[in-house]
């Protein structure tokens, strides 16, 4: 799986799975009413339109892939979200805050499994790093979701 025309592919898949969270967030900072709740979707609407940039800017040059792997954070995966029950956003009440957080962790793992087997699928190349990357970016998304739910769950609900 190293032919440009796949990694292309590869990335076309990745750019759309970002502009669907972008939309997510972007979406739901309309539907939340507190303001802490629209800044926290805010921010995560904005890691994904970064990701956005950064997968153009690979798509682009592939040689950029090197300098976005540098720095891999360490995230630790609370697992929260995993052992909810899934919920839908078909409507409005969907949108509420608890079960939006439970619905944006769940989408930041699927996003995050996504990048981790395309990191296990190219290795220790450069592409192996850039998708491992974006994985563990993907995880800290989570983990921040994860803790905005406990403390919403625990202070505010
Ligand atoms: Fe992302
Ligand atoms: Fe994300």
């Amino acid at each position: 799986m190293n032919s440009t025309w796949t990694l292309d592919m590869v990335i076309n898949r990745a750019l759309n799975m970002e502009e669907q969270s972008y939309k997510l967030y972007t979406g739901a900072i309309e539907k939340v009413e507190a303001p802490e709740a629209k800044a926290f979707l805010k921010e995560l609407a904005d890691w994904e339109l970064e990701h956005k940039a950064k997968l153009l800017a690979i798509k682009d040059d592939p040689q950029k892939m090197k300098e976005f792997s540098l720095h891999m954070p360490k995230v630790q995966d609370l697992k929260l979200v995993n052992y909810l029950e899934d919920v839908p956003l078909t409507d409005p009440s969907d949108y509420e805050y608890q079960k939006l957080l439970i619905y944006a962790g769940k989408r930041e793992q699927e996003t995050y499994e996504y990048y981790d087997d395309l990191a296990k699928k190219f290795g220790d190349s450069d592409v192996g790093k850039f998708f491992a990357r974006l994985a563990a970016e993907e995880l800290t998304h989570k983990n921040k979701i994860e803790k905005e739910y406990d403390q919403y769950v625990l202070e505010w609900g």
